[in-house]
């Protein structure tokens, strides 16, 4: 077994998951990056300027089950442990009320989201058992939390991955597995500009001025999220778990 702790970041070339792949490397972390295929990770690694002696490159789908088994047993092979999962892979999908809302967008939406995310939980698990420590941490969304419109598919995804880390966190607890979840609001990343756009094909004038912020009034920027995740998996956040915690600078303050 290697000394340095191991973390798994999906979608870790994305917006977010890049920088959450850069935080744990700072916190010594070696880290799994995976998503869905090489030539996107290694841009990752070179655009970062990860260090190729600390990062593993992992392309997988994790909507597939033999991909998601067979990853996460070479990664166990390799390294004898893992100590944190971090599910940031996710999809928004296309934007429509609900009557023009398409099942086979719907179906895609949940396949990442909710089962990907699921199955690499399903698959993690039994290795920090055996360790008897584990931090999962899921991401869930202000979608998932306030019903927004145009987003059926995505927002109840979100749900009910917030439903899921409970769960986790309520069957695993005592061994020593904490699960958790960061809803983000908005930050920016292409994720954000893909919404926005989306936003003006369904004819809302000035997207950018249409949505909310909260009292922060501006967008989050993706190592504030990292930054919350990391307080998730390491020891000051030890008796937190089954939480979601909100990183929307104020957005859902009722
Ligand atoms: N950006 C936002 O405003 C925002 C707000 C709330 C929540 N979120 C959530 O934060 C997480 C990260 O979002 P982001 O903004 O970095 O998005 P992003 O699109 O920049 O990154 C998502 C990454 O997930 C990867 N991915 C998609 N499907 C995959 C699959 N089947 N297998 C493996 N990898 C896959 C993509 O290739 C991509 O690199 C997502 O779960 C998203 O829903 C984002």
């Amino acid at each position: 077994m290697i000394e340095n702790k191991v973390c798994i970041v999906t979608g870790a070339s994305g917006g977010i998951g890049s920088r959450i792949v850069e935080k744990f490397l700072a916190e010594n972390y070696d880290v799994v990056m995976v998503d869905l295929n090489s030539e996107k990770i290694e841009e990752a690694v070179e655009k970062n300027r990860f260090d190729r002696n600390r990062v593993i490159v992992c392309a997988m789908d994790i909507t597939n089950e033999n991909a998601v088994e067979s990853g996460i047993h070479d990664i166990v092979s390799r390294y004898g442990r893992i100590d944190a999962l971090v599910n940031a892979a996710g999809i928004c999908g296309s934007y429509d009320q609900i009557v023009e809302y398409s099942f086979e967008n719907f179906k895609k939406v949940y396949e990442v989201n909710v089962f990907g995310t699921f199955l690499m939980i399903q698959n993690v698990i039994p290795v920090m058992i055996r360790t008897a420590k584990g931090c999962i941490v899921n991401f869930g969304s202000v979608s998932g939390m306030r019903g927004y419109s145009f987003e059926v598919g995505y927002g109840s995804s979100k749900w009910a991955v917030i439903g899921m880390s409970e769960t986790v966190a309520n069957e695993y607890g005592s061994e020593g597995i904490r699960c958790n979840c960061v809803s983000p609001g908005w930050v920016n990343t292409c994720m954000m500009e893909k919404t926005i756009e989306n936003y003006r094909k369904l004819g809302i004038e000035d997207p950018e001025n249409w949505i909310t912020y909260g009292s922060i009034r501006r967008p989050a920027e993706p190592e504030e999220i990292a930054n919350a995740v990391y307080f998730l998996c390491c020891d000051q956040s030890s008796y937190i778990n089954g939480a979601n915690i909100v990183v929307d600078g104020g957005m859902t303050i009722k």
